[in-house]
């Protein structure tokens, strides 16, 4: 219908039948990846507290100052729409004392966010993620491990030549040092920012390093590091996790201008660029050892990372890699009159219970019509039952390519059928 009257709202997409598939090959390596490793699946509600994000996620961030889908509910709580996995995470980690778990605690998860976003190609209001994350060990080796499992996912997606963006923030230690020279380097450029950056420049000065606009970038690009400025420890830390990742022979790019939206993040941060264009990262994360006591949980750090599924089926497009098909029907049934009608029908359902697909058009096409249908829907098979063979018991099985036909006892009819299937499956040489 060319101008119907409700549309799925701005920002947000219905998934179809024929996308299906990418999703379903996103969601099944995603769940194999993390299982191999250790990680246990989490699902947290749609909506949490509102204060939890304003304190998690930070109050001068994009996300909590501009993009957050609140609410009042009835008894006047205040609750947002979770724009994103890991204060959720962490809230359950405090909630459920999984701090007497056996450390650490390694959780995954697959869920929709929601942030007031302008919409354009790659970005939108609702949007799902995979993400991970790491809970309990400080230690650089986890670094590695979140980085490294990221990249397994892109890998056995089949995605390639894929960008690993590597940068350091600091902590609590070095980072203020660093952002009083920040200010210091910004504040004569004020005036040449564009709109955002100049209330950047007052609220959180770091995410001036984040635009992506052309004036906002020249400048940017003489301001000073915070790699260069790290304190001996996060130094480190961060050398240490190259080195892991040399180890594992793992590419990156060191890029300082890396900074991400949320406010929780310390010492290391990555992300992971595909080929769709500039800021649109497949995914990215980080450390971020001081969110858990923001929120009013123990001083636990952790590591984890995030990345957007419609994006990355986006990149699989873009790569020309197919999901590999889900159960489809194998065999179309067709008849040849009324009283073969119910016959199939019949036949249908116990194809199915016998766990073969099988479809058919139970109206009064001619068998041309039907086997056409079958053509279209690219079944090995087809089914046809006449007449005769409502009398008799029979059906004839149809080979769609050879044209070949074969007559059976309806009581054999899905193992011969099965026999058959497996037979075509097999690849010829
Ligand atoms: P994030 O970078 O905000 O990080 O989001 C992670 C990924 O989600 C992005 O790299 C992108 O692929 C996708 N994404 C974000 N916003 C949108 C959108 N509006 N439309 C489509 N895709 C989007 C986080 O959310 C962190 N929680 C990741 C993390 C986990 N860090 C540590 N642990």
């Amino acid at each position: 219908m060319a101008n119907p009257k409700f549309q799925a709202p701005r920002g947000t997409k219905d998934i179809l039948p024929q996308e299906e598939g990418y999703w379903q090959f996103v969601h099944n390596t995603f769940t194999e990846v993390m299982g191999l490793a250790g990680f246990g699946r989490i699902q947290t509600p749609v909506f949490e507290p509102t204060e939890l994000f304003e304190r998690g996620v930070g109050k001068s961030s994009d996300i909590v100052r501009k993009e957050m889908y609140t609410f009042k509910d009835k008894s006047d709580n205040s609750l947002t729409l979770r724009p994103e996995g890991t204060a959720p995470v962490m809230r359950a980690y405090i909630e459920h004392g999984m701090q007497s778990w056996p450390q650490s605690v390694k959780l995954a998860y697959f869920e929709s966010m929601y942030r007031y976003e302008r919409p354009q190609a790659g970005r939108y209001r609702e949007h799902w993620q995979i993400g991970a994350e790491l809970i309990g060990e400080q230690a650089p080796f986890a670094d590695c491990q979140v980085i490294a499992l990221a990249l397994r996912i892109y890998e056995k997606l089949g995605l390639q030549n894929l960008s690993l963006q590597l940068n350091s923030l600091g902590d609590e230690k070095c980072r203020p040092k660093y952002l009083k020279e920040l200010v210091k380097y910004l504040g004569p450029h004020q005036k040449s920012l564009c709109e955002d950056c100049r209330e950047r420049y007052k609220l959180n000065p770091l995410r001036v390093l984040d635009c992506k606009e052309d004036k906002c970038q020249a400048i940017i690009a003489e301001s000073p590091t915070m790699l260069d400025h790290l304190c001996k420890d996060c130094h480190g830390h961060f050398k240490e996790v190259l080195e892991y990742l040399d180890e594992l022979d793992i590419v990156y790019e060191i890029n300082p201008r890396i900074v991400r939206g949320l406010d929780y993040y310390t010492r290391t941060l990555f992300e992971v660029w595909g080929h769709a264009g500039s800021g649109s990262a497949l995914g990215g994360g980080g450390r971020y050892d001081k969110l858990m006591k923001e929120i009013g949980g123990p001083d636990i750090p952790a590591v984890g990372f995030g990345a957007g599924v419609e994006r990355l089926i986006e990149e699989l497009k873009l790569q020309k890699v197919l999901p590999p098909p889900g159960p489809r029907p194998q065999v179309f049934v067709a008849n040849l009159g009324d009283s073969a009608r119910k016959r199939c029908y019949k036949i249908i359902e116990h194809l199915l219970s016998e766990g073969v697909g099988a479809v058919g058009k139970l109206d009064k096409g001619s068998i041309k019509a039907q086997l056409r249908s079958a053509d279209k829907l690219g079944v090995p098979l087809a089914v046809i039952i006449g007449q005769k063979e409502v009398f008799d018991n029979t059906a004839i099985i149809r080979d769609m390519k050879s044209g070949a036909q074969e007559v059976a006892g309806l009581n054999v009819l899905a193992k011969k059928i099965k026999r058959k299937l497996e037979i075509a499956a097999q690849p010829s040489d």
